[in-house]
């Protein structure tokens, strides 16, 4: 009934297009320039903030404590699997187009529109956490280097005041409501916007220079803490080594998955890479390689600055950045040391912002051009070359989330969903060896079709896993969202769809399925996410009053799993 969802694209097809008169980019980069591409995606917010959660833990999760060393090796690991997919499908299609692109050549259409659909967790909603945790610095470095106190009011979301005593109180109020939001990290985002609606030429030397700031202002804080914490006094605090048990292992290792991010981003400058055969796997592996390194000892370092016991104290009722935390910490007379690194984290973080605030846009823009998204999503700026409708969109939505979210479930989301990205990469790499045995592979993952890409994909599932249940029910709910914007538009809108003879026209049942998973998806989002099911289902016996939300959230799944299923029946029918 669904006709040709798994129709691919073909490669050879994709490659030409890429070919086409001033389609073609110039090639200049060399393996040095791919790796401080990746080194400039992958460090950011990350390093500077999610090792606060990943060490500590918090409601929703136990932490690592000092084995939060061991959590940044175990994540290296299933990135390495990954890596090395990354590696073998940007070498076959060296085009600009990462994961969305590559899915839609193996696996076909529907999982390339769930791809790109699953990208924007790690693009966009991925940036919301980083430019939250950019303004978190920024703050820093102004009270530190300048003396200057941007009010908490204006820094920080709603339910993350809520955690520091007294900040609600001290905020303005109007009819008697505080009035908190993020305006630093909306206007952080407002800033990058204008910069890429502009076009900025990426120089690769830009980037290198901002690469040095981040290894310099890491290597600063490593040699900082070495200097004023004794061998002796970090020994002793990195006992107890696993406070949690495994459990707190795995679980900071599922959270500091996002410090690694941003490798599978150099994919996408394989139409400017000199040989990429050869430098594009070097480049990714080697990124990752670096950034593992300095992970560990950060960690190493910042575990045994404190006690575990004050970490947890500190980061349950602070807005604390974890890593000035820490220097003020053990040198509260040092206020330069922490402005330095409050400096360098503001560039680290100001860097990936602008890496994947590029991104995002270009993705919608693939879609578009396939006929997935709307034409206007294709749309370039007359005068300055840029994507200008889908970066103003992406600017406006990350801007927007950034102001009032938690950066803790942004951060969760974004690891949800590229897990799950990476998965698909991972299967696709095994389809295509049976799909496509013969095509020219210059890079192959070693060991034959399954082991390691079998590995990466079970071991990001295995990190899924450790995420809280909060993010698999958005997480879900965003995949039945997309599902309905692709039966209620892109399914019969596609350029591929177009070519096999879709009707142009949504038909009604298709419609009805779309309807079914959009209710699904508002259902699955209402429901309360901190109760397990047997507490959901306790909660509907004692009647409406007392458990109006899980209520709601219920009657919208069924509605919808009721629609959803009229719709395909129907569907099933009309095609006999
Ligand atoms: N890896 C990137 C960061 O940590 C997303 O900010």
């Amino acid at each position: 009934m669904l006709r040709g969802i798994f129709r691919t694209k073909n490669l050879d097809d994709i490659l030409a297009s890429s070919q086409e008169a001033g389609h073609t980019l110039k090639r200049t980069l060399g393996p040095i320039n791919i790796t401080l591409l990746g080194i400039g995606a992958i460090i950011g917010a990350g390093i500077f903030a999610t090792v606060g959660t990943a060490a500590a833990g918090d409601a929703a999760r136990p932490g690592a404590g000092p084995s939060l060393m061991l959590s940044f090796v175990i994540t290296a690991v299933v990135c390495a699997f990954t890596a090395l997919c990354y590696a073998e499908m940007a070498a076959m299609v060296p085009i600009s187009g990462s994961a969305y692109t590559y899915s839609y050549a193996t696996m076909g259409e529907l999982v390339a529109w769930i791809i790109g659909w699953d990208l924007m967790l790690e693009y966009a909603i991925g940036n919301v956490a980083v430019a939250i945790s950019w303004a978190n610095y920024f703050r820093s470095f102004m009270q530190d280097a300048f003396g200057i106190n941007i009010p908490d009011w204006l820094a920080t979301d709603f339910r993350t005041a809520r955690k520091i005593p007294g900040l609600l109180d001290h905020a303005p109020h109007i009819f008697g409501y505080p009035i908190v939001f993020n305006l630093l990290a909306f206007a952080i985002v407002a800033l990058i916007t204008v910069v890429l609606v502009w076009g900025i030429k990426e120089s690769a030397g830009f980037n290198a220079g901002m690469v040095m700031v981040k290894i310099l202002v890491l290597i600063f804080f490593i040699g900082a803490l070495l200097y004023f914490v004794s061998p002796s006094k970090m020994a002793e605090n990195w006992h107890p080594f696993q406070p949690a048990g495994w459990g707190g292992t795995l679980a900071g290792a599922a959270v500091v998955f996002f410090a690694y991010i941003g490798f599978d981003a150099v994919s996408t400058v394989a139409e400017e890479t000199k040989n990429p055969a050869r430098d594009l796997p070097i480049g990714i592996i080697a990124s990752l390689l670096i950034c593992t390194v300095f992970y560990v000892v950060v960690a190493a370092v910042f575990t045994g600055a404190m006690p575990y016991g004050d970490l947890v104290k500190r980061l349950a009722t602070e807005q604390a950045e974890p890593l000035t935390m820490a220097l003020n910490h053990v040198a509260p007379q040092a206020r330069w040391a922490s402005a330095v690194v409050a400096f360098g984290s503001v560039v680290a973080h100001t860097a990936v912002l602008l890496v994947f605030q590029l991104g995002q846009p270009r993705i919608f823009f693939s879609m578009a051009r396939d006929g997935l998204l709307p034409p206007v999503f294709a749309k370039v700026h007359p005068k300055f070359k840029t994507p200008h409708v889908t970066t103003i969109m992406t600017g406006v939505i990350v801007g927007g989330f950034a102001a009032v979210m938690s950066i803790d479930e942004m951060v969760d989301l974004t690891n949800i969903g590229t897990l799950f990205a990476f998965v698909l990469v991972c299967v696709g790499i095994i389809i295509l060896r049976y799909k496509e045995p013969n095509r020219h592979r210059p890079f192959r993952v070693p060991f034959g079709a399954w082991p390691l890409p079998l590995m990466g994909a079970v071991s990001c599932v295995f990190l899924m896993y450790y995420l809280p249940p909060t993010s698999w029910w958005r997480f879900v709910a965003w995949l039945l969202l997309g599902l309905a914007v692709y039966l209620s538009y892109s399914y019969s809108r596609s350029e591929i769809g177009k070519q096999i003879g879709r009707s142009r026209i949504t038909a009604p049942w298709l419609m009805l399925m779309a309807l079914g998973s959009f209710l699904l998806a508002i259902g699955l989002l209402t429901i309360p996410h901190d109760a397990s099911l047997k507490d959901l289902l306790s909660q509907l016996s004692g009647g409406f009053a007392g458990a109006r939300q899980t209520f709601i959230g219920a009657i919208l799944i069924v509605v919808g799993v009721i629609a959803a299923a009229a719709g395909t029946l129907i569907g099933l029918v009309q095609k006999k």
